[in-house]
């Protein structure tokens, strides 16, 4: 069960109609976070194991008051008042472009920890968005599901390129560039047993924070910003190829180097670079930091699931609150925990 945290509650109408119901899921992205805010390639995979379910109720009487939107959320950890805030701003340019006024009880339950790079702000965004659609039975594109949950992501994150608010509603493995998410060709085929776990540092972190300090340092440096963004942009395109060719070993070493790079620049932390090292000595192809940082998750590369296991293992050992592993040659449609943890 999950603690229950409950942001606002105004729940005191009376329902009307059936709910509308939307959910979304957790993303990991495997190379270009930051990067891909200024223009670079990012590998992204979908954790449809980690999933946010939006119920929205619709109340009668649409009202004007500032409690015609009641927001609730349950789940694994408390949610920042600024992704409460993108909710609502959500709530209010649907009613922008539906043209309606609403009075809705909104219920989001996330198994998305928050603050862990995983995509929670945006899984919960899209659900939301889904479920008003439901709930008032409106047809919503899937570019205007994009901007609505944009909109939240931005109040949430600062800078937001699109890729969580892409990811968390993907079925496959997407390149994401300039706003274009791509489905990522060919895949391990070779290597039917490779998988990708994720360790928890167990400490929250903050993509708005972060991001703001990428862009505070480029600001007083273009040329490191280049730098970053071209080594980045090699990273991602050298590891689609090596994908192509089946060299998991050299898409594992990419991803070590993108963790140096992100290091570098000052979105690790001294938890997370030893559990990038425990992996590695624990046998893992490439390890790296995975999303906003200044905490949150790593992400290693295992040859197969007894080495997924062994590692998984060796990052507990070493701090790791929990891991979850996601096969790498299925796109990320299954994902299993490796610690019984949710
Ligand atoms: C966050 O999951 C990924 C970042 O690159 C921010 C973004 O692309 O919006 C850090």
């Amino acid at each position: 069960m999950h603690s229950a945290d409950l942001l606002r509650t105004h729940g005191d109408g009376i329902a009307s109609g059936k709910p509308g119901v939307g959910r979304a899921h957790g993303k990991l992205i495997l190379l270009g976070e930051h990067a891909v805010v200024y223009g670079a390639p990012a590998l992204v995979v979908p954790v449809p194991q980690l999933t946010a379910t939006a119920t929205a109720t619709r109340l009668p009487a649409a009202g004007t008051g500032p409690d015609r939107i009641a927001l609730a959320m349950a789940g694994p950890g408390s949610v920042t008042p600024l992704a409460t805030d993108g909710m609502l701003h959500l709530v209010t340019e649907f009613e922008k472009r539906a043209g309606l006024t609403v009075r809705v009880d909104l219920f989001i339950e996330s198994t998305i920890l928050p603050g862990r790079g995983l995509g929670s702000s945006a899984a919960c965004a899209r659900a939301a968005a889904l479920a008003l659609a439901d709930a008032y039975g409106q047809e919503l594109s899937a570019a205007e599901v994009y901007e609505l949950v944009q909109l939240s992501e931005r109040v949430a994150h600062g800078r937001a390129s699109g890729i969580d608010a892409v990811a968390t509603g993907a079925v496959s493995p997407l390149v994401f560039r300039d706003g274009i998410a791509q489905k990522v060709p060919g895949g391990a085929a070779e290597h039917p047993h490779a998988a990708f776990v994720i360790a928890d540092s167990g400490v929250r972190g903050s993509t708005k924070d972060a991001v703001q300090l990428l862009t505070s340092r480029f600001a007083r440096d273009a040329e490191l910003r280049d730098l970053f963004v071209t080594g980045v942009t090699d990273l991602t395109t050298g590891a689609l190829r090596d994908l192509e060719h089946g060299d998991l070993a050299g898409f594992g070493r990419r991803l070590t180097e993108n963790h140096g790079l992100l290091r570098e620049l000052g979105i690790s932390t001294g938890h997370i670079d030893s559990l990038v090292e425990a992996a590695l000595t624990a046998g893992s192809l490439g390890a790296k930091i995975t999303g906003g940082g200044l905490g949150g998750c790593m992400v290693a590369l295992a040859a197969d699931t007894a080495a997924a296991e062994a590692i998984a293992g060796s990052l507990r050992a070493a701090g790791a609150t929990r891991t979850w592993m996601v096969p790498a040659t299925n796109g990320g449609v299954r994902a299993e925990p490796t610690n019984g943890s949710k």
